[in-house]
């Protein structure tokens, strides 16, 4: 049982190489190996001018198993050029399993690895590996000393549910620190770890925190935003000019949260702001098909940056007969919002590059009822930003406060259920006659104590003729001061993908849909409103994307 992790195990299917990969809704500029399965994106970096990235990936099958970390570089995040495995199962406290970890770059520009190994009873440890050779540019070797496990599980600890170490920080009092995730019966929580010379290391008394009811934390991220600006900070930064976002995947539910906070080194404790709702409730990256997410200090261009992992919504045995399953979504900056409650995230810049032919529309009416086809474009891979302004802001249908649960409104208030402002958004991978479409879209109520509620939605419901895979319609606020009544929103599409960046990335929400129409020259891509309030495109541009070299 303990080396499932939280993923579903098929021994018929994870050792079953296709013979042949299916390229449909295959993506095009989204990280993806050639084929079979892949899951959490591991230890991102940037050293020496390279960027690394390295991935839970199943090398015999489809569906999860066989784990190693998988490798591939770049000088760009976009252009990919695969490596072999860096770390696979090799010695006892790993036989059985290597799954999620960090990178840490040491003085001296040293790197590091701290990964979780599943030992050979089943136990999940913490290990670390260094490059084999410092000189070799790719850092393709990676050596695991033989005084591994560094951490185990001691007494108090299920060692079936302790894994996926943060990148480590160095202390005011020079120890090093990290978190292992782990949960005390429903209580979900990071433990944090100390080392001088980060091969000894001890366990801090109690965690750094922990959450009622929330389950098993996996995958935490913990580091420190600036308080004004969009640079990122390096982990180990901890000022009068920052605050702390601790990030944890819930295995219970299978996303995510995070909360803004305060960390309190010398008390070894980390403090949510009371703004920031510390459940299942809380905040999220992505509302949609994105888990396992890590960061990383980008010291080239200083930012930090986001990798999240989009799995598939199909069902198990297309993936196998695909010959593929998961993707990463498009690497994100991510830094403080000014209202210091929540983040932003933006794809990165050098995503640009790719952008083709463009078209644009301006100042375009949306009356009720009114459907723009934006055209001509490859509207199966393409990157769209649109910014709407709503004149009537006034006739906004009433928000009733107890609709708390974005989602559950987004599944009743589809694309096609009439409002007063909004829904207006896109329809994209439509088909010509509308058979098919995955719509992006917001609606505007009128709150009770804030002057409007914005919803965003990414609704999966019409996105397939094919009735078995998952269509979801996901949904999240956008917490925005609608006073001059513009909206934007953003959309990379890709063949099976769409992330979308709601006003300038506040709210995010990534889908994986399955056309059976509208793929590749036969997808199409409109504007639409369906609120009785007309609406306006002040501006529209989109590109067709161009196809990256990945790996
Ligand atoms: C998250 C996860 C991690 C684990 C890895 C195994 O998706 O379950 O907790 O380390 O995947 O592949």
């Amino acid at each position: 049982m303990c080396v499932e992790a939280s993923h579903k195990v098929f021994p018929e299917w994870q050792s079953l190489q296709a013979s042949k990969v299916k390229s449909l809704h295959r993506t095009a500029f989204h990280f993806q190996p050639p084929k079979n399965w892949i899951n959490d994106p591991n230890a991102p970096m940037y050293y020496n001018g390279i960027y690394h990235l390295f991935y839970q990936y199943n090398p015999y099958g489809s569906t999860w198993g066989n784990i190693v970390w998988a490798h591939s570089i770049s000088t760009d995040m976009i252009n990919w050029t695969p490596l072999d495995p860096a770390i696979y199962p090799s010695k006892p406290f790993d036989v059985n399993g290597t799954w999620s970890g960090s990178a840490t770059i040491l003085p001296g520009n040293k790197p590091v690895i701290v990964y979780t190994g599943v030992d050979g009873q089943n136990r999940q440890v913490q290990n670390i590996a260094f490059p084999k050779n410092l000189s070799d540019p790719f850092l393709r070797e990676w050596v695991k000393p033989d005084y591994n496990p560094v951490i185990v599980a001691d007494n108090g600890i299920n060692a079936s549910q302790f894994r996926d170490p943060t990148t480590a920080w160095l202390g005011q009092d020079g120890h090093w620190r990290f978190l292992v995730g782990t949960r005390r019966k429903h209580r979900g929580m990071v433990l944090l770890y100390k080392s001088k010379d980060f091969k000894y290391w001890w366990k801090v008394q109690h965690p750094l925190h922990s959450a009622a009811g929330t389950g098993m934390w996996e995958c935490p991220d913990f580091y420190p935003v600036a308080l004004e600006g969009e640079f990122g900070l390096e982990t180990s930064v901890n000022d009068y000019g920052v605050k702390f976002v601790l990030k944890v995947s819930l295995d219970l539910t299978r996303y995510e949260y995070y909360t803004v906070g305060r960390y309190f080194e010398d008390q070894n404790r980390y403090v949510p702001d009371i703004t920031s709702v510390d459940n299942g409730m809380g905040l999220r990256y992505d509302y949609g098909n994105f888990y396992a997410s890590k960061t990383f200090f980008d010291y080239g261009k200083s930012r930090r940056i986001l990798w999240g992992w989009a799995n598939e919504s199909d069902t198990a045995d297309n993936d196998v007969s695909k010959g593929w399953a998961g993707i990463q979504t498009i690497p994100r900056k991510v830094w403080l919002d000014k209202s210091g409650k929540q983040l932003l995230q933006w794809p990165i810049k050098e995503i640009n590059s790719l952008r083709g032919s463009d078209v644009h529309l301006r100042s375009v009416v949306l009356a009720k009822g009114g459907l723009v086809e934006v055209r001509p474009i490859t509207a199966a891979q393409a990157d769209v930003e649109v910014t709407f302004l709503i004149p009537n802001l006034h006739k906004a249908q009433a928000f009733d406060p107890s609709w708390v649960d974005p989602q559950q409104l987004c599944g009743q208030m589809g694309a096609s259920v009439q409002g007063g402002i909004g829904p207006f958004g896109l329809l994209t991978l439509a088909s010509k006659n509308l058979e098919e479409y995955t719509s992006v879209f917001f609606r505007v109520f009128r709150g009770i104590y804030k002057k409007h509620v914005v919803l965003m939605c990414s609704d999966q419901s019409r996105s397939s003729l094919r009735p078995e895979v998952y269509k979801p319609s996901f949904g999240g606020f956008v917490d925005l001061d609608l006073t001059d009544g513009v909206i934007s929103l953003r959309s990379l599409i890709d063949h099976s993908a769409v992330e979308s960046f709601g006003a300038g990335g506040k709210t995010c929400i990534t889908s994986r849909v399955y056309p059976t129409l509208a793929t590749n020259e036969d997808a199409h891509l409109f504007a639409f409103n369906n609120g009785t309030e007309a609406v306006t495109i002040l501006k529209l541009s989109a590109w067709n994307m161009n196809k990256p070299r990945i790996n």
